[in-house]
Order: C-alpha cells, then sequence, then structure tokens
C-alpha cells in the first residue's frame, strides 16, 4: 500500500496526472527515511528537513509533524519489512495549463511508499566500494531535497559505467558530496567534514557521523575541503540513509590509502551500528 493524496491504495492503483508539476518541472521536494524494526530513524530531523527544503522551494507543507508520523506509521505498518526505507514527495500539484509560473491555486501532491531497506551487505562492506570523480554540474541550492535530480542521476550513471558505486563531486576545486551521499576524509587521524551550506544536502547520516565522531573524542576539522586533499586521504567514507557508512577503497582508479577500508572506518561503523541499536531499543 502507498499513499496518496488522502487515499491509501495498491502501488499499481496510484496515479497522478500528466499535467502535476513534479512531472512536468521536477517541481517538488522529497525525503527517504530508513525504518529499522518499524522504528523511522530520527524522524523529527527528517521532518524538520523538509520543512526547509518545501520553505526553499516556497511550498507550505500540507501536514504538521504529527500528521506526517500519523501517514509515515500507517505505510510502516502495512509494509513487508521490518527494515523499511520510506520515500515521500510533495509536488506543487497540477494545473490546467503548462506554465513555469506558479499556479494561484493548487492542492499539492503528497506522496508516500515504503520499500525493503537494502543496506550494503557484510562482504560489500568489507571490501568497501569504488569511486570516480565528476565536476559537480548541479544548482546552487543543493541544501533543498528537490525531485529535480537529471544531474545525480547522470553523475551517478557515469560512476556505474565505470564500474563504481558513487561519483564524488568537485565544485571550483572543493569536494562538495556524493550524487547521492555526503562524503567524509580522513588525513593523519583527522576527520574532515566539508561544512554544510547551499552546495550539498544536510544529510541527516551526515550529522550522526558528526555527533559519533565528536562523543569518542574524534579530531574533527569541518571546513571547505580540497580536491587533493581527498586525492590524498587515508581514508575516504560515504554516508546515506540507505547505505549508512561505507568506505571508498578507490578514486579514480587509485587506491585509497591501504586500498581497503581504514581502521577509523570500522570504529565508525561499529560506533553507527551500536548507536542505531542503542536509540531502537529506546
Ligand atoms: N539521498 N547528498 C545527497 C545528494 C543525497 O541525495 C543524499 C541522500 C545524501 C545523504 O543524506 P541522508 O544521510 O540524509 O540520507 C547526501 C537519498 C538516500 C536518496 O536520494 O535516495
Amino acid at each position: 500500500m502507498i499513499y496518496l493524496n488522502g487515499e491509501y491504495l495498491p502501488l499499481a492503483e496510484a496515479k497522478i496526472s500528466v499535467m502535476d508539476r513534479g512531472f512536468l518541472f521536477g517541481d517538488g521536494v522529497y525525503e527517504v527515511i530508513p525504518v529499522y524494526s518499524r522504528r523511522p530513524f530520527r524522524l523529527t530531523e527528517h521532518l524538520q528537513r523538509l520543512e526547509n527544503s518545501l520553505a526553499g522551494v516556497h511550498l507550505a507543507n500540507p501536514h504538521t509533524a504529527e500528521q506526517w508520523t500519523e501517514l509515515i506509521g500507517r505505510i510502516v505498518a502495512g509494509a513487508e519489512s521490518e527494515d523499511q526505507q520510506v520515500y515521500l514527495q510533495i509536488t506543487r500539484g497540477s494545473d490546467s495549463v503548462r506554465n513555469h509560473v506558479f499556479p494561484k491555486r493548487v492542492t499539492p501532491s503528497v506522496f508516500i511508499m515504503s520499500e525493503p531497506l537494502l543496506t550494503p551487505s557484510a562482504a560489500q562492506r568489507q571490501r568497501g566500494i569504488g569511486a570516480i570523480s565528476a565536476t559537480d554540474i548541479r544548482w546552487l541550492r543543493c541544501d533543498v531535497k528537490s525531485t529535480s535530480l537529471l544531474a545525480n542521476c547522470l553523475l551517478r550513471q557515469l560512476a556505474v559505467e565505470a564500474g563504481c558505486g558513487e561519483t564524488l563531486l568537485f565544485r571550483d576545486g572543493f569536494l562538495s558530496e556524493g550524487t547521492a551521499s555526503n562524503i567524509f576524509a580522513v588525513r593523519n587521524g583527522v576527520m574532515l567534514a566539508p561544512q554544510k551550506n547551499h552546495l550539498m544536502l544536510p544529510g541527516i547520516t551526515y550529522d550522526v557521523v558528526l555527533e559519533l565522531a565528536t562523543a569518542h573524542g574524534l579530531r574533527i576539522e569541518v571546513r571547505d575541503i580540497l580536491e587533493e586533499e581527498v586525492r590524498q586521504a587515508d581514508e575516504l567514507w560515504m554516508t546515506s540513509s540507505t547505505r549508512e557508512v561505507l568506505a571508498i577503497v578507490s578514486l579514480d582508479g587509485v587506491p585509497v590509502g591501504s586500498g581497503k577500508p581504514g581502521p577509523l572506518y570500522a570504529d565508525m561503523y561499529g560506533w553507527y551500528q551500536e548507536f542505531k541499536a542503542t536509540v531502537m531499543r529506546r
């Protein structure tokens, strides 16, 4: 069952107008929320980011946090898997004509679905993933979680065609993020995190990793990270709600550090799993 504009329906029966601005213009925002043992992880933070994305594209939030929690709860309860990824999106709705200008009176379209959460396997974790690099050709509001993901898709496809798992994006000589992940570098025992700004998505997993690094006394620098620093890193990690924390072991065919997931990655992965277990027990 999915949720679409006030109704719970089987996916195959869910229909949306071809005049929907999400379809015509990619005019919408979204969230991906991991769910462990049927409990949404960091829901408050995901809903706050949704609020920020909506404000960024001048859309009113159609629901309160309590209403979102209720809607998501029903979708989670009706899904088969214990561990899920909930996808929700809001578009500006459909008008009778195609016009770039926002329609005056239009009801936003709200869609929620759940899919099984497929985190990387133990073997994948032990191997780590290869990445390539590319120029960040996206717009200048990457802090908005917009459904307009064409640039991300094109850039991600490059990685797949090179037999890799992610594309690292650089803008004007600095690291921004991955096509669907945030990126951390480790150099000389220091964890480097790009600082949040309009050039990257403020990841919920990114926040968890920073909190865990702080709690465990890791040396941390949150600042702009030069491309050279990424290329000379001892370790690279990618983070996202669906891949959690994953080691990047090569960049453009060059091994990162030893070419295997590094020791700080092992620590961070352990802390992340511990943290998840603790919050899920509460
Ligand atoms: N993407 N940066 C980008 C561009 C992303 O698309 C994502 C997540 C992240 C990581 O954010 P978080 O830790 O909150 O998941 C960073 C989701 C998973 C997606 O589009 O499927």
